[in-house]
């Protein structure tokens, strides 16, 4: 957090900023263009009809006709409604286009870059950046800025038609400019931090929904419901108060800039109602007089009122830029047979943080060698899975796969692509059990599933269910035992029929004869598999053909 504020402090960065939001705006340019194309044609309309309605005032006055011209000025009503809708409808599908295009290019980002960077961010964070920072940033580049671009040039003509009415006027009615242009600038400066205070307060906020609800077991079993609520309310006086502060900030500028707009009016009020007085101009310019003061003075005060706007979009922009730059998983084309792949580790050294966990370890896992792994709790055996699955980048040392041919290829993001994973923990989603297995094989077919499913000893019982593949279960395979999202998850992982097996715990949860039938099924695939296998159980090891310990950061034979 305290990185974005001295990231906010840079001045190139808000460069940065504006420059990365231009280069995502590009593509919408010209359909943003059309947008203030249509509402400038209405500004224009509507300066046109103040004319009108002068030239109605005066013909009434001077006892003309004027009825004509009340049906001109309903029909441009009613075209400024037309224009209206029109505008409206293009804005609001662009702001959703919009929007959506930064989501997905963010979201993409995050699943294609370092599992490790991205989880360094709660969850919740992501979610407040992925929806509340993008959709600041549709609305600002949807609507702020094509509204400035607006205003600024509704400002110049309606200054220059006043000027032909009267100059002094004209000069009168932008003396609000200056009062605008001096607190839009303090507004701007007190904004910045307290925009960045409002996203952080609610990425807090929103992290703790989010865990409190996917976590409700917890909560309720050490009744926590009271103290869950009252947590949820400190969070949200915590946002409460940056979003007053901005509000009291705002308050204050429209309120200094509201007298100020007043007194102009007054001023032209009152110098319009001399001329008025003297003759010098009729009730029609009169009428013109005033509607155009207030419509120099609008802009500016509207154009002020963006300044807030402006400011809470670069700092949105700046959060989600900061997940522009996690950088990318490496992924190095594939160009070996993978039909039989061996896993070689030279010199290894990882640690999370300062701390090593794995120190120099070296390891040769022939192709089709089944290898169990074992160590005490939290030595480094997830670790080392995930340095091979390359989930990690700051490693130092080797990892490699090889086949029986001599080609040897690097860890990387692609290599996962001939790995089956089974991770430690219920990895299950929300869905059917069909659409789970799938996942390992998005084109499976039925047959495939069932046949994985018989190898992980998953059959008989998702055969029982009432829905077979069909059945629907919840978030992380709520509506399955433990040992049964533990089935579904290995064969996920045998419907891929990878070179590369890798059970982290995977057998948990299984009593012993199931465990055993697992086990067997893990035997019969064909061709064997590369199997790497993390277990505190004895009975798995029979099964294996080697065993390595993990214990003072190195790895051993045993
Ligand atoms: N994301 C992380 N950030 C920092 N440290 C971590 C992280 N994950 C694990 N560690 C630390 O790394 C060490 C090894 O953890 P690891 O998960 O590899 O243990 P393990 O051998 O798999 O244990 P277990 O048998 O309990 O699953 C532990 O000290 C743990 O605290
Ligand atoms: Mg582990």
């Amino acid at each position: 957090m305290s990185k974005i504020k001295s990231l906010w402090n840079d001045r190139d960065n808000q460069y940065k900023y504006a420059k990365w939001l231009m280069q995502y705006t590009k593509p919408y340019i010209g359909r943003i263009i059309l947008m203030m194309s249509i509402s400038l044609s209405s500004t224009l309309l509507s300066l046109w009809m103040v004319n009108i309605s002068k030239e109605i005032i005066d013909n009434a006055s001077q006892g003309r006709e004027f009825g004509t011209l009340i049906v001109v000025y309903l029909i441009m009503i009613l075209a400024l409604q037309v224009v209206g809708v029109i505008s409206g409808l293009l804005s609001a599908v662009l702001n959703e286009k919009f929007s959506f295009g930064i989501r997905k290019q963010v979201y993409e980002k995050i699943i294609n870059s370092h599992w490790m960077d991205v989880k360094k961010y709660h969850t919740g964070d992501l979610m407040t950046r992925l929806t509340s920072d993008a959709g600041n940033i549709a609305d600002g580049i949807i609507g702020t800025i094509p509204a400035i671009i607006q205003l600024a040039i509704e400002l110049v003509l309606v200054f220059f038609m006043l000027f032909f009415y009267s100059p002094l006027l004209a000069v009168f009615a932008t003396l609000i400019a200056p009062v605008a242009g001096i607190v839009s600038w303090w507004l701007g400066r007190k904004l910045k931090r307290l925009s960045v205070k409002v996203q952080e307060s609610e990425a807090a906020y929103r992290s703790f929904l989010q865990e409190s609800l996917a976590n409700l077991l917890i909560v309720k079993s050490f009744a926590n419901e009271e103290y869950a609520a009252e947590r949820l309310t400190e969070l949200r006086e915590e946002r409460f108060h940056w979003v007053f502060k901005k509000a009291k900030m705002g308050m204050a500028s429209s309120t200094t800039m509201s007298i100020a707009f007043q007194m102009g009016y007054i001023v032209a009020f009152a110098y319009g109602a001399i001329l008025v007085s003297t003759k010098a101009i009729t009730y029609g310019t009169m009428s013109v007089f005033l509607t155009l003061v207030n419509r120099v003075q609008s802009p500016i005060m509207a154009l002020a009122h963006q300044i807030p706007k402006v400011v809470s979009i670069l700092a949105s922009a700046g959060r989600v830029m900061e997940l522009q730059s996690i950088p990318l998983e490496e992924k190095l084309p594939v160009e070996m047979d993978t039909k039989q792949v061996g896993l070689g580790i030279k010199d290894l050294s990882f640690g999370y943080s300062d701390d090593i966990v794995l120190r120099d370890v070296s390891l040769d896992v022939k192709p089709g060698e089944f290898v169990a792994i074992i160590g005490e709790s939290g030595i480094g055996k997830t670790t080392l899975i995930r340095l091979v699955m390359s989930f990690m980048s700051s490693l130092q040392g080797d990892i490699c796969f090889y086949n029986q041919g001599g080609d040897s290829l690097r860890a990387n993001a692609s290599t996962r692509q001939f790995i089956a994973y089974v991770p430690q923990g219920n990895t299950l989603f929300s869905g059917t059990v069909r659409e789970n297995i799938r996942m390992g094989k998005l084109d499976a077919t039925e047959e495939e599933m069932y046949d994985a499913l018989k190898l992980s000893a998953g059959y008989d019982f998702v055969k029982n269910l009432p829905q077979g593949l069909d059945t629907v279960i919840g978030e992380r395979g709520h509506g399955l035992s433990e040992g049964q999202a533990q089935r579904i998850a290995i064969a996920r992982a045998f419907i891929r029929k990878s070179p590369v097996l890798i059970l982290d715990e995977a057998t948990s949860a299984l009593d012993e004869d199931t465990e055993l039938a697992v086990l067997q099924g893990l035997k019969q695939l064909e061709p064997r598999p590369t199997c790497l296998l993390i277990t505190h159980r004895k009975s798995v090891l029979q099964y294996c053909d080697r065993e390595i310990k993990i214990e003072n950061k190195r790895t051993m034979e045993m």
